[in-house]
């Protein structure tokens, strides 16, 4: 063979891998592993070729693609055993294998002898640094490669284990992807029916506290119903909490945005717990930067998940501790940051993802809701909540928001 009819298919081997290296949807990985093993094959002047790439679940390498040898040769494999998983040289060069008889990397030499085989050469596939898999290629008589055929297969492997990685890192993503919508799509409808139940529960509620008060006012402070009428009353203002909690949650209130301080918004806030933390020796270290800019949000929904917050904080520190909270002002990107920090016990990492859910609670006492409202709240002023938590140390809560003038704002997201 020319040279250049050798270098014409190399040429087209690089580029074709190449090409699912970089396409968007990967999806034509098995086509390209096929012509990688029958380019590299015409291009060395070679029997055949086979790809084969480690499988987790067997614990061995298995064939991805192959060209020119017979498929009972193959169906031999998988290459299982330490022989494959280490590589013969520390360099991970390609490893040339001239007498297949005596080779522990050829696990049936007799039977390769049979077909034709008399010489192999294992490139490996490597991604950070690790060995994934391996391309062979299968000869009919020995030969000695030149320095610009072994270059060639190593560019040729190293863009076939970027094509490889690409391809599993877009099938990983489109996975989640598939997970999460469900995930969403259960949470929307199940929002839709517990909105449907809480408003056709409200009604009765409202009902039977107005009868079990009236009893509980006519009832005589000695009788036998004025204490079983008492807790019917908190039983049911305790349902009503919860159902109006529900209800908010699934209503989603548009914001109704103003012009605003948010220092102001979260002094305001803090006022309203002081009680909470004085009786529970609670101090506040605050830490408000005045260079923050007013700017369009709804002051009563912040402060209603700055309360959710704290007292979220409070509960956690479970008495004496400490609540930092602290704004910024950030002129770069044109947001604000909230933090608030608190050293109470913190959150399992496994829990992290779940306490946004609606209904998820640790306490006996709670609805679960107290986040999830708080995180629609802060979406619907297009901004993000992020948590950092270590069990035993505290938890942080840092709310980011955009600073937007009513010019440029979408209002009617609800
Ligand atoms: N600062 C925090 N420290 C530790 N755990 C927290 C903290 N904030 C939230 N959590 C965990 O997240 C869960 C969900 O919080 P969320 O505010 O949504 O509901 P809740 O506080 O349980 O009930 P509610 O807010 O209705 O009183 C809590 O039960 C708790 O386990
Ligand atoms: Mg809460």
């Amino acid at each position: 063979m020319t040279e250049l009819k050798q270098f014409k298919i190399f040429y087209r081997a690089i580029r074709d891998v190449s090409k699912v290296v970089h396409s968007k949807t990967g999806t034509d990985l098995n086509e390209v592993l096929k012509l990688m093993v029958s380019n590299t094959t015409q291009g060395l002047n070679g029997k055949g070729a086979a790809l084969c790439i480690f499988n987790k679940e067997t614990a061995s390498f298995t064939i991805r693609a192959s060209y020119g040898i017979d498929e009972k040769y193959l169906a031999l494999e998988p290459l299982a055993g330490k022989r494959f998983f280490s590589w013969p040289n520390k360099e991970y060069t390609p490893h040339i294998i001239t007498d297949i008889s005596n080779a522990p990397r050829v696990k049936y030499p007799k039977e390769a002898w049979d077909i034709g085989i008399r010489m192999m050469l294992d490139v490996p596939l490597m991604f950070d640094n690790l060995l994934f898999g391996f391309l062979r290629t299968y000869f009919e008589e020995k030969k000695v490669f030149s320095d610009d055929e072994l270059d060639f297969m190593n560019a040729v492997t190293e863009q076939c284990a970027c094509a490889i990685n690409h391809d599993s890192k877009i099938k990983f993503h489109i996975l989640q992807y598939n997970k999460l919508a469900t995930k969403i799509d259960r949470l929307s409808s199940l929002g839709r029916m517990a909105a449907g139940i809480a408003h056709e529960i409200n009604n009765p509620l409202t009902g039977i506290l107005l009868y079990s008060s009236n009893l509980f006012k006519k009832a005589s402070p000695d009788g036998p119903f004025k204490e079983g009428l008492e807790i019917i009353m908190q039983e049911t203002q305790r349902c009503k909490v919860t159902i109006q909690g529900l209800l908010d949650f699934s209503r989603e209130k548009k914001p109704e945005k103003v012009d605003a301080n948010l220092n102001t918004v979260i002094e305001k806030s803090l006022a309203l717990m002081d009680n909470e933390f004085l009786i529970k020796r609670i101090q506040i270290i605050k830490n408000l930067d005045p260079a923050i800019v007013n700017f369009q949000l709804d002051p009563n929904q912040i402060e209603q998940v700055l309360i959710n917050l704290l007292l979220n904080a409070v509960h956690a520190i479970d008495g004496k501790g400490t609540i930092g909270i602290r704004s910024r002002m950030d002129t770069e990107n044109n947001t604000v940051l909230i933090e608030i920090q608190d050293n109470g016990y913190g959150i399992p990492q496994d829990k992290l993802q779940k306490i946004f859910e609606p209904f998820y609670t640790t306490k006996s006492d709670g609805t679960g809701l107290g986040l999830s409202v708080s995180y629609g709240i802060i979406r619907n002023h297009q901004g993000t909540v992020n948590v950092l938590s270590e069990p035993g140390i505290g938890t942080l809560i840092r709310i980011e928001l955009p600073i937007m003038d009513d010019t440029n704002e979408d209002n009617t997201k609800g």
